[in-house]
């Protein structure tokens, strides 16, 4: 008998495992593939060290503005995947010496309820006192005609390209969209990305999408914006654009990145009756479903898909089917989508404020104003942005754009956290020169209107 089966071992379920490990409890983790889940085997990691390669590829192209010249240099793809595979495998050795060191037993098995505290897993039923499912998303694949041919990549298989495309199309133009964008740019394709809504990355303040936009324009990134895809045919997709015109782009890389679905099919779910739909199965924000002993994280709740939400939603499960009081919160998660430039948020948009009825000041300064921003960043543009109440001044929201936001918007997520006033947040001594510094003069700007 188990305290607990957790049934993935993505960033959600490995986490989630260990900390119960770590607090003495028995716990197996049941994966049917590698641990680590989507993030560390076909998702954040594989991105990002995918786009380390190819903004080292385009500052070659830059080098001489630092005063550096290179004769030659050449985007080699195969060792490209090599480092991200090494880069990967190391990670992935990392999580099974965590849950190792933790006293996790871990099956490579597929998993599925037979009641609340059984699990089928291969020939074997365990039983636990609780069970965790961390399933985590899959790629959506949108009823496009032609979505489904060989040549069509998604998130996963785009890392197992054997050549560089010269001409991509990509469908959404939301998180993976962009960043796919920005990699396939970046190594000299044409790209063109092709997205349903008025704007880009969706849900985002607006003024971080508007000028995300007009920056990868100028860097060469096709955008057809309010646009409808109606099939794929070969190597050439059709769409109707905004103003209504049937137009077709032949390309030798076909990208669908139109979202991803929780995995919440062949657990058994319906049949010990979890509420769920295909959105993700329902929780509260202590990770409980609506069967006793049953509770959920990460992407298959189908609320933030982000890999640190469901570490958190992991730990906050574990905690409070062990006794321990803790709940999730939401109001500073922060977000980062890794295009170059990045674009860094936490806390509320413009938008949200607006349609809350909340009263704000903003503040919204050039990263250009912090010296590092200007030395790292020889052609970058970028902007910080803070929202604070109008009466008391406490920070809402912090949206950035400009590397590298993604390592200073912890700070921005604190503040928010902590509840901290702009006239309290601009006492926190910056380190000098830093980008962060964009973030501390917005902080004062914003400081000064309410006071
Ligand atoms: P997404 O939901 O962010 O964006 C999908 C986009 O595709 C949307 O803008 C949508 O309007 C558009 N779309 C949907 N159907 C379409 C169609 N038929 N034609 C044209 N456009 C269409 O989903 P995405 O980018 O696939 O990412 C999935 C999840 O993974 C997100 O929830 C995201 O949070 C997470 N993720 C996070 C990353 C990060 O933290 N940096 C990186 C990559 C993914």
């Amino acid at each position: 008998m188990y305290d607990l089966i957790v049934i993935g071992a993505g960033p959600g379920g490995y986490d989630a495992a260990a900390h119960a490990g770590q607090m003495g409890k028995k716990v197996a983790v049941i994966e049917k593939d590698r641990v680590g889940g989507t993030c560390l085997n076909v998702g954040c990691i594989p991105a990002k060290a995918f786009l380390r390669s190819s903004r080292l590829y385009r500052e070659c192209g830059e080098a001489k503005a630092f005063g550096v010249e290179i004769d030659a240099f050449r985007f080699d793809l195969p060792a490209v995947v090599e480092r991200k595979n090494r880069i990967v495998g190391t990670l992935v050795r990392g999580v099974e010496g965590l849950l190792k060191r933790s006293g996790v037993e871990v099956s490579n098995a597929h998993a599925r309820l037979v009641d609340r505290h059984r699990v089928q897993v291969g020939d074997e039923v365990l039983e636990a006192a609780n069970v965790l499912i961390a399933t985590g998303s899959r790629p959506v694949v949108p009823p496009i005609p032609g979505i489904g041919l060989d040549q069509v990549l998604n998130s996963t298989s785009v890392f197992e390209l054997k050549k560089v495309p010269s001409r991509v199309a990509i469908i959404g133009g939301g998180y993976i969209g962009l960043e796919f964008a920005t990699f396939f740019r970046e190594i000299g394709a044409e790209v063109v990305v092709l997205e349903m809504l008025p704007q880009i990355a969706g849900g985002c303040d607006g003024d971080v999408s508007d000028r995300l936009l007009q920056t990868l324009k100028r860097a060469g990134v096709t955008f057809n914006l309010s646009c409808r895809v109606v099939g794929i045919e070969g190597d050439t997709v059709s769409y109707v654009d905004q103003k209504g015109d049937r137009k077709t782009y032949a390309a030798d890389g076909i990208v669908n990145a139109t979202g991803r679905a929780p995995v919440v099919e062949d657990l058994g779910l319906a049949e010990i009756g979890v509420d769920f739909s295909a959105k993700g199965v329902r929780t509260d924000d202590q990770g409980k479903t609506n069967v006793p002993g049953v509770w959920a994280c990460g992407d298959v709740t189908g609320q933030h898909m982000l890999a640190h939400v469901a570490t958190r939603e992991g730990i906050v499960a574990v905690n409070s089917m062990f006794g321990r009081p803790d709940r999730a919160r939401y109001d500073a998660i922060p977000a980062v989508i890794y295009t170059h430039p990045e674009v860094a948020s936490a806390g509320r948009t413009e938008e949200q404020l607006k349609a809350a009825g909340i009263a704000y000041n903003k503040a919204m300064v050039p990263m250009g104003v912090a010296g590092r921003f200007l030395i790292e960043n020889e052609k970058g543009t970028g902007f910080v942005k803070v929202l604070a109440g109008a009466k008391y001044g406490e920070i809402l929201g912090v949206h950035a754009m400009g590397d590298t936001a993604s390592e200073f918007i912890v700070a921005a997520a604190a503040i928010i956290e902590m509840q901290l006033s702009a006239s309290r947040a601009g006492e926190i001594v910056f380190p000098h020169p830093t980008v962060s510094e964009a973030l501390r003069e917005a902080i004062l700007q914003v400081g000064a209107k309410t006071s």
